[in-house]
């Protein structure tokens, strides 16, 4: 009885002293092997209880079983502290004092601040900000706007047209914002201020100044009375305020199908002032910016208006152009061409 505590016990010294000097895995998994596993002295030892006496086994039973669990917590203890022996703790101390590692920021899109920048401008001076689809019907592209088919004032914007099935009404990518005139003419009774930014589509080709997709912002003024001063002031103060600098507006005749008279408004380039003239203006001292005019009647009757009960004012304008301007862009395709590189400058 006596024998068989002492075997015990000798077993368990033998594997704590061998587990104390243990240096490598391997070793640790043999030395388990050898001591805990199925064909081990120990496991024999075990299944050697069932021939001690009942009462014997009552003495020898506990210790066996607190022998055998001491040693798996020992196994345990050398298993966890190799793995602590092989760390680098040089390589993994931290330092609290470091400056963080900056992760990259993501920010808006030059021509969404420019577009912001633009809203900001005309919310302050009372106009209403509104959208318009940019799948569009013919009619609110074009006929509304009196741009009857078969005009040739329709070849000025080449139009990516949409499959429509036979009998329904034609959509098309809309090709300029003045496409919003009409239909929020037909919820609104002047008088009203209005501003429509958003995307347009041209099926043309493309070079440093032309862009299949771009931006435009509509300016729309209705009221009993509106008159060409009052688009002068509103586009003077416009630009002023978004190029920082004072300038100056000069408009010439042009044609637009639903503007009467239609002007193509310029500038006077911001950076000579307009006096001098200068690279930025090919020494004409003016830059040209786009279309504009006092609303047709044609359209207003189209809109559900009474002919000549309202007088109105619109303009139309890329807002890739604006930003090209402000930040010497040199070529619009680089607005959608995805580079970072471009876009992370803004
Ligand atoms: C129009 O689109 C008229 N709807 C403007 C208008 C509105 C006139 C209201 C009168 C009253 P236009 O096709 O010229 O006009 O385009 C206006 C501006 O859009 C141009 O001055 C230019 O800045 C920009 N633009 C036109 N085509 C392109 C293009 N392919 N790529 C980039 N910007 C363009």
């Amino acid at each position: 009885m006596n024998e068989f505590k002492k075997h015990v016990v000798d077993i368990q010294n033998e594997a704590f002293a061998l587990l104390a000097k243990v240096k490598t895995e391997a070793d640790l998994n043999e030395i388990e092997i050898r001591f805990l596993g199925r064909k081990s002295e120990f496991n024999a030892l075990l299944k050697s209880l069932k021939d001690l006496s009942p009462e014997e086994r009552q003495t020898v039973g506990p210790l066996v079983n607190v022998v055998k669990q001491e040693m798996i917590k020992a196994f345990e203890e050398a298993q966890q502290k190799m793995k602590l022996d092989s760390i680098d703790w040089e390589k993994e101390r931290l330092d609290v004092t470091a400056p963080g590692v900056k992760l990259p920021e993501g920010h808006l899109h030059i021509l969404t601040q420019v577009q912001r920048e633009i809203e900001d401008i005309f919310t302050s001076m009372g106009f209403d900000i509104a959208q318009g689809p940019e799948i569009e019907t013919e009619f609110y592209n074009f006929d509304a706007l009196n741009v009857p088919e078969h005009h040739p004032a329709r070849d000025m914007q080449d139009t990516f047209w949409i499959k429509s099935k036979e009998g329904q009404e034609r959509l098309l990518l809309r090709t300029h914002t003045s496409a919003a005139q009409v239909r929020y003419m037909q919820t609104h009774t002047p008088p009203f201020r209005l501003m429509v930014p958003g995307r347009v589509f041209r099926n043309e080709a493309t070079d440093t100044t032309h862009e299949h997709t771009f931006s435009q912002f509509e300016v729309l003024m209705v009221s009993e009375d509106a008159n060409v001063g009052n688009l002068k002031y509103v586009a003077q103060e416009f630009f002023s305020r978004f190029f920082k600098t004072e300038v100056k507006i000069r408009l010439r005749p042009s044609y637009f199908p639903f503007t009467e008279p239609s002007f193509e408004f310029d500038i006077s380039c911001m950076s000579c002032g307009g006096e001098t003239g200068c690279s930025a203006c090919r020494n004409n001292g003016w830059l040209e910016l786009g279309g504009a005019g006092m609303v047709n009647q044609n359209v207003f009757v189209n809109a559900g208006y009474e002919r000549n009960r309202y007088q109105g004012l619109a303009w139309g304008l890329g807002i890739e152009r604006l930003a090209t301007m402000k930040y010497n862009i040199p070529d619009v395709r680089l607005f959608h061409s995805g580079d970072t590189r471009f876009l992370s400058q803004f």
